[in-house]
Parts: C-alpha cells; structure tokens; sequence
C-alpha cells in the first residue's frame, strides 16, 4: 500500500498528533506521519513524536522576521520530508495566505467547535456562557479566512448543566481524537476535500 506522507503541525501538549501517530502505525492505515514540526522547542507533543521515532523539526517563529519568512522556512522543512499533506494538530501561529494557496486541498485542521460556530479561541468558555446545549469538534480543510473551509467531519458532544470550561474541553478532546484520524484517513483516500 502506498501511504499518504503526512507531516503534523504543533505548538503544545500534542494530544491530537498522539492520536494520529497511533493510528498511522496500523499497517492498513493510508498515511503515515514523516515529519513533526513545532514552532515552541517545549511542546510537549515533540516527545511522541521522538517516542516513535519520527523526524521532527523546532522552527521558533520568533528567529523569523516575517510570517512569510517562517512560513518559508516549514515549506522548506516540508518538501526535505517528502510531505504530501499536512495536519494542523493545536498549531497556534496563523499561516500565511501565501502558504495556505500552496497547500489548499492538502492542509486540514481540527478545531473544538461545531464550526462555523465558534471561531478563534477561548470557544469552550464562549460556549457555556452562551447557554449553548450542545458543542463538539469539526475537521475542515484550511482556507486563507480563519477556522474556515469544506468540512470534512464533525463530531457532537452535549453541554452538561454546570459545565467547567476544562470538562466541557476534556469531553470534546475525545472526540477530537476519534475523527481526526477518521478525517486524515478519508482525505488519504480521497474519499473527501474540494479538489476530489
Ligand atoms: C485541540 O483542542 C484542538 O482542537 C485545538 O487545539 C487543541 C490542541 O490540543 N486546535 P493537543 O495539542 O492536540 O492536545
């Protein structure tokens, strides 16, 4: 079977790449995972990446002048490890509009909403303070215009009475892990995406 090169973006605990990596190492899974990369030397995602032994690279955006400058230097990275595809797994920095026409129908991302609900960040505590009874996690393809783009799975969790941001977050989380993988595996197949 020929697999999917696939490379993982990260800035923070990396629980999202732990989710694709296990997946990735089932023999009959369509992609496999060649190059980790984070903008933060301390993301703790990095140490499952080097668990299973696969290339990572610690780009600090901050060594960069411009975004295009840092986008630039992953692109670089990317094409070294043969990357065909990448996955935004909590990848804190906004891409270029540059990078992302580059990579469009090839670069997904995972966000903890039901989008187009709930864009940017802080969306667990916007959730409970709206009233809302029901969130959840979407997988889209990325598109210059911030957490939007094709959908590609989305997965429901409900809102509890009393609900704390952490577990609201820690009851998307599962399901975050759950389709990311579902939606890497789709993509891989081509079985989804606006360039089907
Ligand atoms: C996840 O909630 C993801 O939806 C968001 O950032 C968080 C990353 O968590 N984009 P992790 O680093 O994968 O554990």
């Amino acid at each position: 079977m020929t697999k999917l090169k696939a490379a993982v973006l990260i800035s923070g605990r990396g629980s999202n790449l732990k989710s694709l990596i296990d997946a990735c190492a089932k023999d009959d899974f369509p992609a496999r995972i060649v190059l980790v990369i984070s903008n933060l030397a301390d993301a703790g995602g990095l140490s499952h990446a080097r668990a299973a032994g696969i290339t990572t690279a610690v780009l600090p955006h901050k060594n960069y002048a411009t975004r295009e400058a840092f986008d630039a230097a992953m692109d670089t990275r990317l094409k070294e490890a043969g990357a065909e595809f990448i996955c935004l797994a909590g990848f804190m920095r906004i891409l270029s509009d540059e990078f992302v026409r580059r990579w469009e129908g090839k670069l997904i991302n995972i966000h903890p909403s039901l989008l187009p609900a709930y864009k940017g960040t802080h969306v667990h505590e916007r959730v409970i303070q709206a009233g809302e009874k029901k969130s959840g996690c979407t997988v889209h393809y990325v598109v210059p215009e911030l957490d939007s783009g094709p959908v590609i799975l989305q997965a429901e969790v409900p809102v509890l009475p009393n609900d704390t941001p952490n577990a609201l977050a820690a009851r998307v989380l599962a399901e975050e892990h759950r389709i990311y993988p579902q939606a890497l595996k789709m993509a891989a197949e081509g079985r989804t995406g606006p360039k089907q």
